[in-house]
């Protein structure tokens, strides 16, 4: 069986690829590395023995991806994360946003319809709940107009794929909305690369510990919540990596109930931010400097998931804790600085 897995040299990717090659399923790998290094093949190889087949291809050039789905005759299932995601950036640059995660969606879309391929996973975002009504958040939550283009494109993207199970209904398709992700393999083999200044916690909180910020700044402590920080659901991206598995099993072997499904992915469990700190200097045996400052415009108070439906209809359900992925993230931070080091 063989999936291609789009977006696959970057974070989750990366670890969505060991863990369909565990399970045996061959895999190939689009990316741009737009926001990836070619090295992380090498990590790949390093954990699972297995070097994955690889195409450096823009997903916005159209002849290109019609080539690559004519040359791929084999392929059962698509895993689609390359997109941009930086909240901030998408506010600046709408129209890259668009470009990369709306037109790149469309033309995957028509060759595998053009391919007969049926079977699609989708990387959506808890984003697309804006500030919820209750908690924990249901599948049935009402999706809010989007604070910003990126949040828009993980909205509009989820209702292409609904216009197009719909019209073409041997598709079928699965979209993950993800919370947090975090962490890091435990092999310390792959990991999250950001690009410049992290805008995400964790990375923040890993290049503050070694040294390359001089200090987190934690959004605000007067939200309405027990220790006055934000909450969020926190997943080790090694859990949210095997739900990608389990979604494509599911699609292969025709379990699913509708051709398109949606489900959440999350631990169920909310972290405050000052949680996250204390607990990763108390797993890492680490010192963190941070102060309190403004509240980050755009975000939300508290968020987490109800992973119910993800338990009882996908038989999946996050296993590693939020201190095993702050332990996982700090094992992998560290090895980038020792990679740094030698090179110097
Ligand atoms: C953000 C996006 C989300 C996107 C996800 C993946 C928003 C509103 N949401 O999630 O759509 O899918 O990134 O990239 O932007 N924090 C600090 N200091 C920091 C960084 C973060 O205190 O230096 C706090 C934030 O205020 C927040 C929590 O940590 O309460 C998590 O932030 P972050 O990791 O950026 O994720 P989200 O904002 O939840």
């Amino acid at each position: 069986m063989k999936i291609l897995v789009t977006g696959g040299l970057g974070f989750i990717g990366s670890h969505t690829v060991v863990e369909l090659q565990h399970k045996g399923y061959e895999v190939v790998i689009i990316d741009n590395l737009s926001n990836s290094t070619i090295e992380v093949l090498d990590g790949i190889a390093k954990i699972t023995g297995i070097r994955p087949e690889f195409h450096q291809i823009d997903l916005r050039d159209k002849p290109a991806v019609i080539q690559f789905f004519k040359s791929q005759p084999d392929l059962q299932g698509v895993i689609h994360f390359a997109a941009s995601k930086a909240v901030g950036e998408s506010l600046q640059k709408p129209l890259l946003y668009y470009e990369n995660n709306i037109n790149t969606l469309v033309y995957i879309l028509q060759q595998m319809q053009a391919h007969q391929i049926s079977n699609f996973i989708f990387s959506s975002s808890c984003t697309v709940y804006g500030e919820p009504d209750k908690l924990p958040i249901t599948e049935e939550e009402t999706v809010k107009p989007a604070l910003s283009p990126y949040g828009n494109t993980k909205q509009i993207g989820e209702e292409i794929i609904r216009d197009t199970t719909h019209a073409y209904p041997e598709m079928k398709a699965i979209a993950l909305r993800y919370f947090n992700p975090i962490g890091a393999h435990p092999s310390a083999h792959i990991g999250e690369l950001p690009n410049g200044v992290p805008q995400n916690l964790i990375p923040f909180v890993t290049q503050t510990a070694i040294g390359i910020r001089e200090e987190l700044s934690v959004f605000g402590d007067d939200y309405p919540t027990e220790d006055g920080t934000a909450i969020r659901d926190y997943i080790h991206v090694v859990d949210l990596a095997q739900s990608h598995v389990v979604a494509m099993e599911r699609l292969l072997q025709n379990k699913n109930k509708s051709n398109y499904e949606i489900f959440n992915i999350g631990t169920g469990r909310g972290s405050s931010v000052m949680e996250i700190i204390k607990a990763f200097e108390k797993v890492n045996k680490v010192k963190l400097n941070y102060k309190i400052v403004d509240r980050r415009p755009g975000d939300v108070t508290a968020v987490w998931a109800d992973t119910s439906l993800a338990a009882s209809e996908l038989g999946w359900q996050s296993k590693l804790t939020m201190e095993d992925a702050l332990r996982d993230a700090w094992k992998w931070q560290q090895k980038l600085d020792e990679a740094e080091g030698n090179k110097v």
